[in-house]
């Protein structure tokens, strides 16, 4: 395991304003990557990491031990309030959402994240919830999957694969990545570099973790956690989460947006860390 390379650092920390004394929440701490850095840059703050995979969670207790200013916890940002409510905190001075998996969830066939690593057709980050993309892709049906995979792979036309795809489970059903990878390489051509189950891929991924509902979600309960001139940032990498992160912040009256134009990662971050290319970070304020 490696600490995820944490994306924009520089930015995200001065966008979260740490100031001496705060509190802090790393929402998606995953491998420890921004948590590592913010702890670093203000080691008089108080920070809590949040995940939805256990085992990332595991993997940090341990890699950030020295820093008794900072405690992982096992859940899902959408359940903050509840969190910190056990820790008996009221209000925060900041909070980090960095969204979608990490590389280590991606480089793990197991996760089922990948279609170029075979693994199980999983996708979860958390694994104690039942739904998987195997469930959705042997077993739901023609008109839900289509509107998955239009509405969050932003897939045009997909009736023709979603048609091959019932027609094929109904004799066998799809069992890994790859399986599934190659059946879609053979109904759409590959565009560049990009592999034609790259979309699909992604809208199974949001609909097994429900990620736009929880993101609304999470975003909302941050808003209500923040303290006067508290900061929250967000990191998206596809158009869907940043569409849904700007009209939240451009929405909300309490809020005071501080990056007009979304944060982009600078060429030399994106030669080191090419997965960085698609990040946007967006910033606001409460007032
Ligand atoms: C891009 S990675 C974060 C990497 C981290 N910032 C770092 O520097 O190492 C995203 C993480 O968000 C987690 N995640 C996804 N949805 C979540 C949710 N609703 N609540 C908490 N964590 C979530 C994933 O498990 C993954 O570990």
């Amino acid at each position: 395991m490696t600490e995820h390379y944490p994306v924009m650092k520089g930015y995200v920390v001065q966008y979260l304003n740490l100031k001496d004394g705060g509190i802090y929440i790393d929402a998606t701490c995953g491998y420890g990557g921004h948590s590592r850095y913010i702890l670093e840059t203000n080691s008089n703050i108080l920070l809590y990491g949040m995940d939805k995979d256990e085992d990332a969670i595991r993997y940090i207790s341990n890699a950030l031990a020295d820093f008794k200013n900072f405690k992982a916890i096992h859940s899902g940002y959408e359940e903050m309030d509840r969190v910190l409510e056990k820790e008996g905190i009221e209000k925060v001075d900041g909070i980090l959402m960095d969204l979608g998996f990490s590389t280590n969830q991606i480089k793990d066939g197991e996760r089922g994240f990948s279609f170029q690593i075979e693994g199980p057709l999983d996708m979860r980050y958390d694994r104690r919830n039942n739904l998987t993309a195997g469930e959705i892709i042997n077993r739901w049906s023609r008109k839900e999957i289509i509107w998955l995979f239009e509405n969050y792979g932003e897939v045009k036309k997909s009736h023709r694969i979603v048609d091959a795809i019932i027609e094929r489970r109904k004799k066998k059903k799809f069992e890994t990545t790859t399986e599934l990878a190659d059946f879609i390489a053979k109904y759409y051509r590959r565009y560049g570099k990009i592999h034609p189950a790259t979309k699909f891929f992604m809208a199974l991924r949001i609909a097994v973790n429900n990620e736009i509902d929880v993101l609304k979600e999470g975003l909302r309960k941050a808003v209500s956690l923040l303290k006067t001139d508290g900061r929250l940032v967000v990191i998206s990498f596809h158009s869907i989460e940043d569409r849904t992160v700007k009209y939240f912040f451009r929405n909300n009256c309490q809020l005071n947006v501080l990056t007009k134009k979304p944060v982009l990662p600078d060429t030399e971050e994106i030669r080191i860390n090419p997965e960085s290319r698609s990040a946007k970070m967006r910033a606001c304020e409460k007032t």
